[in-house]
C-alpha cells in the first residue's frame, strides 16, 4: 500500500475504527497525492515563471484559448478554460457547504464533510461505490429504485443490489425495511435511499423518515457498521405538507458513531442543469470531526484524480455565478410553481373514478415522476408501444408498472395523457 494511503487510513482509524471498517479495498488503497503534479503545482503557485501544470498560458499569463470558442463564454477566461481542482472550485465547494446546512436545518451544528465536487450524481454515487463497495457486497436498495444503479454499483464495483419493499398501505414499508437491514451476518452493511424517490416519486412523511431513522440507529446499536448513501437528486422537489422536506442526511449524519452518512446531491434536476455534470459527495458522522473528514475528502478526491481527474472548471463557474446571482432563489421558485401546478395537474386528472378500471397510482408527492401500476391482464410494454404508435405519448413501461415524468409534461397537456393511457390500455386488453 502506498505510504499516503497508510497515512490517511491511520487518521481515519485514529478517528473513526468504523469508517475504516467501511471502506471497500479500493478505498483503503487510494490517497490524493500530495507529492504528485498536482500536489507540485500547488506549491510552485505564485512563482514568477511557472513551468508546471499541463495547460498553456498567453504571453499575458491569461488562459491559452481560442477566440472562436472564447467569444461565446461572458465569463473570465480564468474560470473556464483552467482546471478545476479534482476536490472541486474550494468557492463552490464552501458556497454549496452554506447550502447544505441552509437547506436542512435539522443538521443544526452537526459538523460535516466540505462537499467534495463530482461529474454529477451518476459519478458521485460511482465514487461511493469505489469507495465503500467491495465485489459481491450488498446493497440494500428499495424495489423501486433507479435502474442505473446496476451499472454503477453491480457493473462497475461488482456489488449486489438487494431490495426491500417499498410501499405497505400507502406509505414506507418500515418493517421490511428493518427485516432486510438485520438479515445476515451483522457487521459492514450498505444502504442507498433516494427521497424523491425515481421511480415512484414518493418522498417519506416526517413520521415515516424519523421510523427509517430508528431502524438504522437499532441496527448500528445491535453492532452493525453502516454506510447510508443518500442519493439527493431531486431534494426540494417535495409538493405536500407534512412530507419531509430536508434530506434523510440532516439525521443519519448525527444518529451514532456506526453510522456513516455519505450525501451524493448536486444541482443536476435541483437547479435545471442537467448537461452541466456537477455534484458533490459529503460526509456526516457522529463524532465526525475535520481530521476524519480531510481524510475522506482526500480518498474522494484521490478516486476522482484517478478517474476523471476533476469535472468541469467551466460548469463550476457558471453554478458559482448563478448562485450568486440576487435574483436565483426567485427564478428557482419561480420553477417549483411550474412543477407543482403539473404535479397538481396529475393529481386532478387521477380523480376520475373510470382510469382504476385499469391502473392506480403509486404514492407519490415530490420530484419528477410519478407510477402507476397496471390492473392485472395488462402489459406495460403493451401499452407503452400502443401510446407511442397510435397515441404519439412516450412513456417508460417497467414491469406492469408505467413511469410518467410529468415533469417533462406542460400542465395543460396531463389530462390529456392519462386520459390516453386509459384508452390505451383499453386497447390492449381487447
Ligand atoms: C435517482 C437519481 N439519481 C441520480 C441521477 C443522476 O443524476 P446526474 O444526471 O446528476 O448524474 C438520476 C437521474 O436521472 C436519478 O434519477
Amino acid at each position: 500500500m502506498n505510504p499516503q494511503a497508510s497515512e490517511l487510513n491511520q487518521i481515519i482509524e485514529k478517528n473513526s475504527h468504523s469508517v475504516l471498517e467501511m471502506l471497500s479495498e479500493r478505498g483503503r488503497n487510494i490517497f490524493f497525492p500530495k507529492k504528485g503534479i498536482l500536489g507540485q503545482t500547488a506549491e510552485a503557485r505564485g512563482t514568477s515563471i511557472n513551468a508546471t501544470i499541463g495547460a498553456a498560458i498567453e504571453d499575458d499569463g491569461s488562459p491559452m484559448r481560442l477566440d472562436s470558442i472564447a467569444s461565446k463564454i461572458n465569463l473570465d477566461p480564468s474560470l473556464a478554460f483552467p482546471y478545476a481542482p479534482s476536490f472541486g472550485r474550494p468557492d463552490l465547494r464552501s458556497i454549496w457547504k452554506n447550502k447544505i446546512y441552509e437547506k436542512n436545518p435539522s443538521l443544526g451544528k452537526t459538523e460535516i464533510s466540505l462537499p467534495v465536487v463530482t461529474n454529477a450524481l451518476t459519478h458521485g454515487i460511482s465514487m461511493a461505490g469505489y469507495l465503500f463497495v467491495d465485489p459481491n457486497d450488498e446493497i440494500i436498495v428499495p424495489n423501486l429504485f433507479w435502474g442505473n444503479y446496476n451499472l454503477i454499483l453491480a457493473n462497475a464495483w461488482g456489488g449486489q443490489l438487494t431490495k426491500f419493499n417499498l410501499f405497505k398501505n400507502g406509505k414506507t414499508d418500515i418493517e421490511a425495511f428493518e427485516e432486510k437491514l438485520n438479515s445476515g451476518k451483522t457487521g459492514k452493511k450498505i444502504v442507498l435511499l433516494n427521497f424523491p424517490n425515481n421511480p415512484s416519486g414518493y418522498t417519506p412523511g416526517d413520521d415515516e423518515v424519523h421510523a427509517i431513522v430508528s431502524v438504522i440507529k437499532r441496527s448500528a446499536e445491535k453492532g452493525n457498521k453502516i454506510v447510508a448513501i443518500i442519493d439527493d437528486a431531486y431534494f426540494g422537489l417535495v409538493y405536500e405538507e407534512g412530507i419531509f422536506k430536508e434530506s434523510i442526511f440532516a439525521h443519519l449524519s448525527n444518529v451514532h458513531e456506526d453510522v456513516l452518512a455519505v450525501k451524493v446531491d448536486g444541482p443536476t434536476k435541483e437547479d435545471y442543469v442537467w448537461g452541466f455534470r456537477v455534484g458533490f459527495i459529503t460526509f456526516g458522522i457522529k463524532g465526525g470531526n475535520g481530521e476524519l473528514y480531510n481524510a475522506l475528502e482526500s480518498k474522494t478526491a484521490g478516486a476522482i484524480r484517478g478517474n476523471i481527474s476533476n469535472a468541469s472548471n467551466l460548469s463550476q463557474s457558471l453554478l458559482l455565478a448563478g448562485f450568486s446571482s440576487s435574483d436565483y432563489l426567485l427564478q428557482k421558485q419561480a420553477k417549483y410553481n411550474i412543477m407543482k401546478q403539473r404535479y397538481n395537474a396529475v393529481k386532478e386528472s387521477l380523480k376520475n373514478p373510470e382510469y382504476h378500471k385499469y391502473f392506480t397510482a403509486l404514492p407519490f408527492n415530490s420530484g419528477y415522476f410519478m407510477c402507476i401500476k397496471l390492473a392485472d391482464g395488462l402489459n406495460g410494454e403493451d401499452v407503452r408501444q400502443v401510446l407511442i404508435q397510435k397515441y404519439s405519448i412516450g412513456t417508460i413501461s417497467l414491469d406492469n408498472i408505467l413511469r410518467i415524468a410529468y415533469s417533462a409534461v406542460a400542465a395543460k397537456d396531463i389530462p390529456e395523457l392519462f386520459e390516453s393511457i386509459y384508452k390505451a390500455c383499453g386497447d390492449t386488453i381487447q
